[in-house]
């Protein structure tokens, strides 16, 4: 699936041009470009698009009205007015009516019908109106619009540094999710810095075609509709809605038994695998339950360092709360959650420790502030305040200054040997799909359970 996002010139001049690329679960920035002409953009898109494709265009691209205000405008006003987000109202008495309604027209010639009510995912050329500023407020919770489109150069530039530094940054972690894009710097004024303004501007509109695909009426708005004109607007991530109505729909993929792997571990690392390459911010970081001898429970997250065999390794205080637990009762169970690939991993087994060679190597790889700060650390122990840890810091740094941070005693690795591991795929309706393997003499024994 591409997104296109484009930052039309309503009376004349460039337009920028964005295409995003959905690869795995990521979207990555494949161009971002600038063109004069419509029809010139038209071809652009064409070239680019493929079969299947949301075009977001940051202009009225139906304008029904002879005069006055296409109600989209009016309820944009009305919602982001208060942001600053003043809305143009589009009528056929603007000079601008018949270019970029012309060019809706062109793409609507090239198959991208207007997709105000498409389905969420749906397959196809679609193309829909969206308005930048207003997407910026909800997307990233700014209490005012970002104005880079007005006021001095110094002011125009600091705010698109905004607006860049936002798409950089935040983009990566919202869904769907945006890899890391490579964005122009800000230059100091004039032309360069219209140039680049159009550029990210366009790269906001394709990430709003995306967020439309990706969750269609669910987390955005259609304002207006296709015959009298519509501006879609994506939500504010969750903070309105109230906790019995935060769910989301599973719809990626689903597991079939005769497709998985025979032998868990493999399965395990080609989803691990594959949770690595969609970008998932510390895909390796796990839930670790463990128990007292008494089944009092504790949960907390881990990072997985390793897969040796059947076994799950990691690295923490021996004297810890989990340190202690595990001392008492070996049985443990881990969570992973990629929520981004709508899957959950649970393995439950037996914990023993690492040899300490293979501790003292691992700690030898962490960075050296790492290295001290295990020293410094009695975990999970009561302390003072931070001061005391600072100091617990700056005495272990004073005490192994120029020599080799040793490992500390209380300090190394675990290993897990998975006994029961189950494979969690979220599908439509909670009917989720889940994969379950047991070891069992040597074999793993594989059946679905109901979810
Ligand atoms: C993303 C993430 C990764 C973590 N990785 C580790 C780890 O690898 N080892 C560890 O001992 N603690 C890690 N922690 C901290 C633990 O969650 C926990 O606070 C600490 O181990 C003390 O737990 P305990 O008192 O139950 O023993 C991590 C925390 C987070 C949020």
């Amino acid at each position: 699936m591409r997104f296109v996002g484009i930052d039309f010139g309503w009376e004349r001049g460039a337009s920028g041009l964005a295409l995003l690329d959905r690869d795995g679960t990521s979207l990555k920035l494949r161009e971002l470009e600038l063109r004069e002409e419509p029809r010139e953009i038209v071809r652009w898109v064409e070239e680019r698009a493929g079969e299947d494709a949301v075009v977001a265009i940051d202009a009225p691209t139906v304008i029904p009205n002879k005069t006055g205000m296409r109600e989209a405008d009016r309820l944009t006003q009305e919602r982001y007015g208060r942001y600053d987000a003043g809305c143009y109202p589009a009528s056929r008495a603007r000079v601008y009516w018949k270019r970029t309604t012309g060019f809706a027209k062109a793409l609507e010639r090239a198959g991208f019908a207007h997709g105000g009510e498409m389905a969420a995912r749906a397959k196809g050329r679609w193309q829909i109106e969206v308005y930048p500023h207003a997407a910026a407020v909800q997307l990233f919770t700014l209490r005012r619009i970002l104005k880079y489109k007005r006021g001095t150069v110094a002011g125009r530039a600091e705010a698109l540094g905004e607006l860049r530094s936002l798409l950089l940054h935040r983009l990566p972690l919202a869904t769907p999710r945006l890899a890391p894009p490579e964005l122009p710097e800000i230059p100091k004024g004039g032309r360069a810095l219209k140039q680049v303004e159009d550029k990210l501007d366009a790269l906001l509109c394709a990430y709003v075609a995306a967020h439309w695909w990706y969750w269609g009426r669910t987390r955005n708005d259609v304002l207006g509709d296709a015959a009298r004109g519509y501006i879609v607007v994506p939500h504010r991530r969750t903070g309105a809605v109230p906790l019995s109505d935060l769910r989301e729909s599973y719809l990626l993929a689903g597991l079939d038994e005769s497709a998985m792997a025979k032998d868990a571990i493999t399965q395990f690392e080609e989803w691990f695998e594959q949770a690595r390459t969609a970008g998932l911010p510390e895909p390796n970081a796990m839930t670790l339950a463990t128990a007292t001898s008494n089944g009092e429970p504790s949960a907390r997250v881990v990072l997985l360092k390793g897969l040796e065999g059947n076994s799950f390794v990691f690295y923490s205080n021996y004297e810890s709360q989990k340190g202690r637990e595990l001392d008492e009762n070996q049985r443990a169970a881990l969570v992973f959650y990629w929520p981004e690939l709508e899957r959950q991993v649970r393995i439950s087994g037996t914990v023993s420790r690492v040899s300490r060679e293979e501790s003292e190597a691992y700690f030898r790889s962490r960075p050296e502030g790492h290295r001290l700060g295990a020293w410094a650390s009695e975990q999970s122990a009561v302390v003072g305040g931070r001061a005391t840890l600072e100091a617990a810091l700056e005495q272990a740094r004073v005490r192994f200054a120029g020599g080799e941070i040793p490992l500390p005693p209380s300090w190394g690795g675990y290993r897990l040997k998975a006994q029961a591991i189950e494979f969690w795929q979220g599908r439509p309706d909670r009917l989720h799909d889940r994969i379950r393997y047991r070891a069992s003499g040597g074999v793993w024994l594989i059946e679905r359970l109901s979810p």
